[in-house]
């Protein structure tokens, strides 16, 4: 799903609640510029790819991925709602979850703006607010 005439600045907050599929394997939100241009790419791995409860977070560059980085903490059910907080700088992006928790991950395009906003995979979204 992808959403389009939304801009999301650097010190705004973007919420985000996603409903995974009851066999979700995997779903990811991508933050950026476009389909190649991908400034955060938050990949909750039920069982994907050799990894099971695992956030993925990786950035892709010019169609090119990034070093992935792993977070162990998984705080998603499969067929659940889930909410996401995120907000950004220069440097970084700090992601709430839905328990509270926080993860961050660098922001290696380094822009302060995006326009681009695609939940793939596993799940669908429910509800979206920048503010
Ligand atoms: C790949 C996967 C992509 C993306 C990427 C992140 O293995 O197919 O969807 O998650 O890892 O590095």
């Amino acid at each position: 799903m992808k959403v389009t005439d939304m801009t999301f600045k650097e010190g705004q907050e973007f919420k985000i609640r996603v409903k995974c599929n009851s066999d979700s394997n995997s779903f990811a939100i991508n933050i950026g510029h476009d389909p190649e241009n991908i400034a955060l790419h938050l990949n909750p791995r039920f069982d994907f790819g050799g990894d099971c409860n695992t956030i993925v977070s990786n950035s892709k560059s010019g169609g090119c991925w990034g070093d992935e980085e792993r977070d162990m903490n998984f705080p998603f059910c499969r067929g659940e709602e889930c909410k996401f907080h995120v907000s950004f700088n220069m440097e970084r992006f700090y992601i709430k979850l839905p328990d509270g928790s926080m993860v961050d991950f660098p922001n290696r395009l380094g822009d302060v703006k995006y326009k681009y906003f695609h939940v793939s995979g596993d799940a669908r979204i429910v509800g979206i607010k920048i503010k």
